[in-house]
């Protein structure tokens, strides 16, 4: 996957509710680590996997972007989810 392809998947796609791994409409979902293993089904499965998951379907106030994304850059964005919370968002 391309982690800075990604990068600009999320900018365009994500940051409008997740800016810098945050959670303005849920303030507990963020996309850091401890909260994407609290939360975030079958997270310890499969990181990426279960961030594509969610991007692919939604769920409650977050859309679905399978119709909207290809597989390749939901791939890639999940990549960058998982890089930058592996880093805490610094
Ligand atoms: C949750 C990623 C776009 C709203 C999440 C989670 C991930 C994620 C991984 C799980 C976090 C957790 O449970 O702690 C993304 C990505 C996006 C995106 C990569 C872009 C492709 C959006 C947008 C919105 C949004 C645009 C607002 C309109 C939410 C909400 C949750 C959430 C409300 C919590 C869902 C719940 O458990 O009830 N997002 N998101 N997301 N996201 Fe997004």
């Amino acid at each position: 996957a391309d982690v800075a392809h990604g990068g600009q998947i999320f900018s365009a796609n994500c940051a409008a509710c997740h800016m810098g791994g945050g959670n303005v409409v849920n303030a507990e979902r963020t996309l850091k680590q401890d909260a994407l293993t609290a939360y975030l089904a079958n997270y310890s499965e499969g990181h990426e996997a279960a961030i594509a998951y969610q991007v692919t379907n939604g769920k409650n106030a977050m859309p679905a972007f399978g119709g909207k994304l290809s597989e390749g850059d939901i791939a890639d964005v999940a990549a960058y989810v998982e890089d930058m919370s592996s880093k805490g968002w610094a």
